[in-house]
């Protein structure tokens, strides 16, 4: 089962990506997460990501698919979030899956508003350590600064300074908003209103993801 959750930065894929790994047993993949892991290591990838990212551009395609292409034929089955984000990243992972004779079985878009996007980024601290998002408004780690699932430090991630944020609403709308319409056009793709609780919007994609049958 391979299953793409698209949305804009702030749409909440983090949150509920790591939700439905732990119900389904699927691997989360998030190339976010695995480019912030090389930048915390130091890899030639981490010191060549860094850059794009702070300033909430995208990191080169090739380096991102060279990243990914190794992770995709798990046989636990993949949600993947982040990735594809560009056409030639979403024509790449076509390829690839075909080479394996593997499909994607699902697409899910994730809709927020705008301003609903910006608040939950300028709210935001992640886990320096493990990376589970925590929002100061509405879903802070128990103890202050502490992630709840490693222990590790919770930080404010560099790139949701607020022209790093506008920055990655720009490459969302320029680069990755015509990913959405590449699927709308080749197979179904559910629309999710990911606004509401965190719990609320789990309940909303499990019933979207249920319906059109993944995990019937
Ligand atoms: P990445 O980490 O993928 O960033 P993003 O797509 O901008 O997504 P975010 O992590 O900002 O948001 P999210 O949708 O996961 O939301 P979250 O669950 O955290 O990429 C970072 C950078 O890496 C890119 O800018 C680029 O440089 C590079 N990169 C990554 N992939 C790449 C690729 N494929 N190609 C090229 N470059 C790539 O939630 C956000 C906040 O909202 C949290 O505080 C959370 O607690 C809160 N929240 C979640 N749900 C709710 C809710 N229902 N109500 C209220 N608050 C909520």
């Amino acid at each position: 089962m391979r299953i793409v959750l698209l949305g804009p930065p702030g749409a909440g894929k983090g949150t509920q990506a790591r939700r439905l790994a732990e119900s389904t047993g699927m691997t989360h993949l998030s190339t976010g997460d695995m480019l912030r892991s090389e930048v915390a290591s130091g890899t030639e990838l981490g010191l060549l990501a860094k850059g794009f990212m702070d300033s909430g551009d995208l990191v080169p395609d090739s380096s991102i698919i060279a990243m990914i292409q190794q992770h995709i034929a798990d046989p636990s089955g993949v949600l993947l979030d982040g990735f594809p984000r560009t056409l030639i990243q979403a024509e790449a992972l076509n390829e690839a899956l075909d080479q394996i004779g593997l499909p994607v079985d699902q697409i899910v878009y994730m809709a927020v508003n705008i301003d609903e996007l910006i608040r939950r980024l300028s709210s935001r601290v992640v886990c320096k350590e493990c990376q589970t998002p925590y929002n100061l408004e509405v879903d802070r780690p128990i103890k202050s600064g502490i992630c709840d699932h490693c222990a590790g430090e919770v930080i404010v991630r560099d790139d949701d300074r607020p022209a790093a944020v506008k920055n990655r609403m720009k490459v969302y709308e320029e680069l990755t908003a015509p990913v959405l319409d590449y699927y709308q056009s080749r197979m179904n793709v559910v629309e999710v209103i990911a606004t509401g609780t965190p719990d609320a919007v789990f309940t909303k994609l499990n019933e979207a993801i249920g319906s059109d049958a993944p995990f019937n």
